[in-house]
């Protein structure tokens, strides 16, 4: 496994290949907020949502159960050279990618999870 360079916040960084802009942000001690990442599962990233959520003895059925999952989009960021947010938890690293976490408003609020 190769080490990717990368910077973060203007902060230099390194991380594995393979490894999420989350993980090499959380390692540079940079935080990203997030709501649906969790260490033992995998990114929401094509999963299909479930079909029944219970909340308590409420239960909500989901309108589109068919449509793949993109995530919470909590953990968005910009990066220089894309157009749209993207979602930290399911990208992985590339040699010289610049990230930004604290959205500056200059790119729209499309999701790319
Ligand atoms: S934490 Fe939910 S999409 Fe990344």
């Amino acid at each position: 496994m190769s080490t990717v360079t990368l910077t973060i916040n203007g902060q230099p960084a390194e991380a594995s290949s393979g490894t999420t802009i989350l993980e090499a942000a959380r390692r540079a001690g940079i935080y990203i907020p997030t709501l649906c990442d969790h260490p033992d599962l995998p990114p929401a990233k094509g999963s299909l949502a479930a079909k029944i959520i219970y909340q308590g003895i409420l239960k909500i059925e989901n309108a589109a159960p068919q449509e793949a999952g993109k995530g919470c989009g909590l953990c968005l960021v910009e990066v220089q050279g894309e157009t749209d947010l993207i979602g930290s938890c399911a990208t992985e690293v590339r040699q010289g990618m610049m990230v930004i976490t604290k959205m500056t408003g200059s790119k729209p609020r499309g999701r790319r999870i």
